[in-house]
């Protein structure tokens, strides 16, 4: 497993819209095993491929307590087949938006069929603070940041403090 660098917003690579798994092969796999570490280490709780720079349909997820044991989900290929229209709102951060919270409403039940680590289609009802982060993650599958979801103002001022924390860590860098 290798760690890989997240990308980090502004980048107009997190604003490609990912490509379709045609099938579920070591590569992918391998890809799977490098998101997982990478989200692991940086710490997270979910991934997009694109936020490691491969534009495909490809997200890892682990919302199991801190101190319990480790439960790694892998979606190939996810697409919500049904939502439910009552909302519920969590305060979401992105690893793509290192530092940046905001509390974001969404549906608070999701079904949605996949592809497995092993390349079977399964299917999965979802519910709260899942629920959430398989949405969160196929945004980012279509090239969509939680900050979209924000007043134009509020959107602005985020993107513009990323903007110069990327300036600051270039100057460290020399
Ligand atoms: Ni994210």
């Amino acid at each position: 497993m290798t760690l890989r660098k997240i990308l980090i917003e502004p980048n107009e690579i997190l604003r490609k819209k990912s490509l379709k798994v045609e099938s579920v092969d070591f590569d992918v796999q391998k890809l799977m095993d490098d998101m997982l570490e990478t989200m692991y280490a940086a710490p997270g709780i979910g991934l997009a491929a694109i936020q490691i720079g491969v534009p495909k349909r490809v997200i890892v997820l682990d919302i199991a307590q801190k101190d319990g044991p480790k439960n790694p989900m892998y979606f190939v290929n996810p697409e919500i087949i049904q939502k439910s229209s009552n909302n519920s709102t969590y305060e979401e951060g992105c690893l793509s938006l290192p530092g940046q919270f905001a509390e974001i409403a969404r549906s608070d039940k999701c079904s949605l069929k996949y592809l497995d680590y092993h390349g079977q289609p399964k299917e999965l009802e979802t519910e709260g603070m899942l629920a959430t982060c398989i949405q969160h993650e196929i945004d980012h599958l279509e090239g969509i940041l939680f900050i979209d979801y924000l007043s134009k103002l509020k959107k602005s001022m985020i993107v513009k403090k990323l903007s110069k924390q990327k300036e600051q860590l270039d100057r460290i860098v020399i």
